[in-house]
């Protein structure tokens, strides 16, 4: 492993970045705040408990179609090595899974690739990959997506014992949570970032009933209440705010217009809050909300559209039986 390979410091970066969109996010009329903004360490520990919440379906969905498919899912790689690349740490299950698979498949090494914005995510979960499954070549890099897949694409082409083709690893629906056109914008840069040869594996979460949508972001034991709460928690730490978080209450529900649900932070009271390091007071009226996350739901027609509009085309949709996930296998046109 070679933990050491590329390093980032892009941690007052964040912390700036996130007084800037605080400020502008909470100073619109119509409130909202970045879903990037979850995942601090509190926060993907929330995510990492809401993943075995038995209402959120989507991960244990994605990971039983991937141990259904997986033999569908190799033969499109016979007699061809890979080198795996994840957006996002990838310490979960399901991506161990796969690359176990790959890893016994493989005429060579398997070289894995994780790319996430945050260093400590990254080696911790790299830590725990190299525990696992010591036999990987892993090269975590800590950086945005894109410079990530230029950085490994560069290193690949440097070194003569690295597969050149590349398969990128986008699990869990994260591209649900980007607005359309910036899925669309993400998913073209993507292709713009990757030869005829490469494929995409992305997790996309299906349209369906509506209750069912609303338990899996309204869980009995209230995890995804406290994960949306955390959001102010982080305000209150990192910026000096004076939240009272008994004075918000947690709500999501389907937008069944923007096929989404939307997940808020009502405000219970008419109230202020100040923001010191922003040098700031935010006023609320009793039932405002902050938009605190999208979480787009998808069709397979819908993802055709969007690979198309991103200049790629679907090769295979694995479904689940009741048809409530999608791990689409996608490739350059
Ligand atoms: C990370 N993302 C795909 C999750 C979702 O379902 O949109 C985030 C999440 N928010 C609440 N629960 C899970």
């Amino acid at each position: 492993m070679s933990l050491s390979l590329h390093k980032n410091n892009k941690k007052s970066i964040l912390v700036e970045d996130f007084a800037k969109e605080v400020k502008d996010g909470l100073g619109r009329k119509k409130k909202k705040l970045n879903p990037k903004f979850f995942y601090d360490k509190r926060g993907s520990e929330l995510f990492e408990q809401i993943c075995v919440q038995p209402e959120y379906y989507p991960t244990i969905t994605e990971y039983k179609i991937i141990i259904e498919n997986i033999n569908s899912l190799l033969k499109y790689y016979d007699n061809k090595d890979v080198s795996i690349i994840e957006l996002g740490s990838g310490s979960s299950k399901k991506t161990k899974i796969l690359l176990n698979y790959f890893l016994k498949k493989q005429e060579g090494n398997l070289h894995y690739f994780p790319i996430d914005i945050s260093q400590e995510m990254l080696y911790t979960s790299s830590l725990k990959l190299q525990n696992d499954l010591p036999k990987i070549i892993n090269h975590p890099i800590a950086s945005d997506y894109f410079e990530g897949i230029a950085t490994v694409t560069k290193f690949i082409s440097s070194q003569n014992n690295i597969p050149n083709n590349k398969l990128i690893l986008f699990l869990g629906s994260s591209l649900g949570n980007f607005e359309p056109k910036d899925a669309t914008t993400f998913l073209s840069n993507l292709r713009k970032n990757i030869k005829i040869e490469d494929s995409l594996l992305i997790g996309f979460d299906l349209q369906k009933k509506k209750n069912i949508l609303e338990a899996a972001y309204n869980d009995g034991e209230g995890i995804t209440a406290k994960f949306n709460l955390n959001i102010l928690d982080r305000i209150n730490k990192e910026l000096d705010g004076e939240f009272d978080l008994e004075n918000f209450e947690h709500l999501a529900y389907y937008n069944q217009v923007k096929n989404r649900i939307e997940m808020h932070l009502i405000s219970k009271v008419k109230q202020k809050v100040k923001v010191n390091k922003l040098n700031q007071v935010f006023e609320f009226e009793k039932g405002e909300t902050i938009l605190t996350e999208n979480s787009y739901k998808y069709s397979l027609k819908s993802i055709e559209q969007l690979a198309k509009k991103s200049n790629l085309r679907v090769e295979r949709n694995f479904v689940d039986k009741n048809e409530w996930f999608n791990l689409a296998l996608l490739r350059p046109f």
